[in-house]
């Protein structure tokens, strides 16, 4: 694993960018794995910044998204294919045809997770995978359990997720209580994965995580088995880490 540690949100949004515009140059098909949360905000504004000054070509590019909240339209403006749209797709020139995020509207949960493990296999896997990191070490929606799941499958929102998250909602009873998301096999399959994690509030998982054991407890942990993982951080996330 590499780990890159810049002295701030911006600073560290600005490395996550250049790797995926290193991503996107070099391979202009590529598939891009991409996540929500509000980490990776300052990666998607730099990456318009540099589309609107022509340095980045996204029209051949396709993305697939982490996750979806059960139950959220795209026209919810706490869906995670609104936030997508909002915060990249609509300011860069990707078709939307070419990004995939999971269909929170459909009822049938195994036909849900089905089609989507099939169009990650459809498109030959993901190239370069973003990802934060939620507080309790989950990955996507992998919440910490027994066992790794392996495929997109649906998952019941642990409790403080659904409280971390309940800052975007009116009211903690509209935030959703299941989600559909990539399994850990999914996005162990990347071939290059950009774990991106700032803040202070983000140093104890971040170190339990990438120092601490691999266990199901913290599902973020199966990433020091990946043989291409690059850390991006700032400062107060990555303190407990070897210079
Ligand atoms: C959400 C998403 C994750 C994200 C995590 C961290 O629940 N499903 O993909 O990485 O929370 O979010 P934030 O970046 O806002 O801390």
């Amino acid at each position: 694993m590499r780990v890159f540690c810049a002295a701030d949100y911006g600073r560290a949004s600005r490395v996550a960018a250049n790797i995926i515009s290193a991503q996107v140059i070099m391979k202009p098909d590529c598939v891009l794995g991409l996540a929500t949360g509000s980490t990776p905000i300052g990666t998607y504004e730099e990456l318009v910044r540099r589309y609107e000054q022509g340095d980045l070509d996204f029209s051949k590019v396709h993305s697939i998204n982490l996750d979806e909240y059960r139950g959220l339209s795209p026209e919810n403006d706490q869906s995670y294919r609104y936030f997508m749209n909002t915060h990249l797709f609509d300011f860069i020139n990707i078709d939307k045809k070419n990004t995939y995020v999971p269909d929170g509207l459909e009822p049938d949960k195994e036909k849900a997770c089905r089609d989507y493990e099939e169009i990650i296999k459809a498109h030959g896997g993901v190239d370069l995978q973003i990802l934060g990191l939620g507080h309790n070490g989950h990955i996507g929606f992998n919440e910490p359990g027994s066992v790794f799941e392996k495929e997109t499958h649906c998952v019941t929102l642990a409790e403080n997720t659904r409280e971390a998250n309940a800052r975007f909602f009116k009211s903690m009873d509209e935030v959703p209580t299941e989600a559909y998301t990539m399994g850990i096999g999914s996005i162990m399959r990347a071939r290059k994965i950009v774990v991106i994690v700032t803040g202070e509030s983000k140093r104890e998982i971040v170190k339990k995580a990438f120092l601490g054991p691999v266990t199901p407890e913290v599902p973020a942990s199966i990433l020091q088995l990946h043989s291409d993982v690059i850390l991006v951080g700032d400062e107060p996330a990555l303190t407990d880490f070897p210079r």
